[in-house]
């Protein structure tokens, strides 16, 4: 039932004949290996974490990318999101505000931040609330150098994002969803797998139940994170976590969730964790 939902979706979007069946599952995803500047060797497919029941492999975005998409993410001149990552540095060793601090003045170099995005979201004690990257960054802006806070998918935020994931490539995903952060999880998996708007689709029976299969002129993937934020071809800029989710909810037909709101850090959280053991890639590229 929820296959057929789909078949209806992609009859409704597609403008041409679009193939099923088992030719596409089969070229849809490749074997190809992610090796960025010839030196940043990331693992795109690994089995999938013991608390995943739908899926025994874990595959990145990238795998289902055409090759000219893929080349693009294998050296930085070619991948645009690094753009934005210049711009970000600047902004880290900017001075401003009344305390005239830059992010710089207290976190020195941006390598400091090595392993920051692999546990992101975390949960945080003195909040007693699960906080993304972006909470903390403007958590900084705001309570540490007396700053207005960027808008949660804005340039400066996504950038910045990008700026810090960077000097985490290559390393595992690794967030926690036990102890404290263990209800977000919950919540997270319980949205994952609610079917909502007109055509009664959940993120699985896209991302898992039909990852693979060719939709529009895509391939859907398992809808990972690790690779984010990500520089996509279509919009010709660098787009954050929620901001993507807001599209996929979109293209549903259902009422959206507010990005930077409670349902989206629940499900950040959860689509982090299925992709526990994939290399964070952020900036990737994709259409
Ligand atoms: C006045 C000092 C100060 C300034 C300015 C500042 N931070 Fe922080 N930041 C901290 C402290 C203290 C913490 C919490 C302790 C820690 O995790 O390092 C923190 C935590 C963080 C974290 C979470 C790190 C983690 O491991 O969980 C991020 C990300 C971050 N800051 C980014 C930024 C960015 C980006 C800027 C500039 C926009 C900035 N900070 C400006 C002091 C500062
Ligand atoms: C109607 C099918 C459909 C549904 C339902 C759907 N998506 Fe997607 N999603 C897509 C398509 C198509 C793409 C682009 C191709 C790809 O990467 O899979 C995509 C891409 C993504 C990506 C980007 C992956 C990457 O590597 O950059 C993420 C993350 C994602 N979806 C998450 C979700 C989440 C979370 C939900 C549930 C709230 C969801 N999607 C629901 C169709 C769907």
């Amino acid at each position: 039932m929820k296959i057929s939902n789909l078949h209806r979706f992609v009859q409704i979007a597609a403008t041409a004949t679009v193939a099923f069946g088992l030719a596409s599952i089969a070229t849809a995803q490749d074997n190809d290996k992610l090796v960025v500047n010839g030196e940043i060797e990331m693992v795109t497919r690994t089995a999938a974490p013991s608390y995943i029941d739908g899926i025994d492999e874990i595959i990145s975005g990238w795998n289902f990318r055409t090759d000219e998409t893929q080349a693009l993410q294998m050296d930085d001149f070619d991948n645009s999101g690094m753009l934005g990552v210049d711009a970000a540095q600047e902004a880290w060793d900017t001075v401003q505000g009344p305390e005239q601090k830059s992010c710089a003045t207290c976190h020195g170099n941006v390598s400091s931040m090595v392993g920051v995005r692999t546990v992101m979201p975390k949960y945080n004690e003195e909040a007693a609330d699960l906080w993304t990257l972006e909470d903390y960054i403007n958590n900084c802006r705001t309570e540490r150098q007396n700053v207005e806070p960027w808008g949660y998918t804005s340039g400066p935020m996504t950038n910045m994002s990008a700026l810090i994931s960077v000097q985490s490539r290559g390393m595992p995903m690794n967030v926690a969803i036990d102890g404290p952060a263990a209800p977000f999880w919950e919540a997270g998996k319980e949205l994952y797998y609610t079917r909502t708007g007109v055509l009664e689709l959940s993120c699985a029976s896209c991302h898992e139940q039909s990852a693979g299969l060719r939709i529009r002129a895509d391939h859907l993937s398992q809808g990972q994170i690790n690779g984010f934020p990500t520089y996509r071809l279509k919009n010709a800029k660098l787009n954050g976590i929620h901001a993507r989710f807001k599209g996929c909810v979109r293209d549903t037909k259902a009422e959206t969730y507010k990005p930077g709101g409670p349902e989206f850090h629940a499900l950040e959280l959860y689509v982090a964790s299925r992709g526990n053991g994939l290399s964070v890639e952020g900036p990737s590229v994709r259409n």
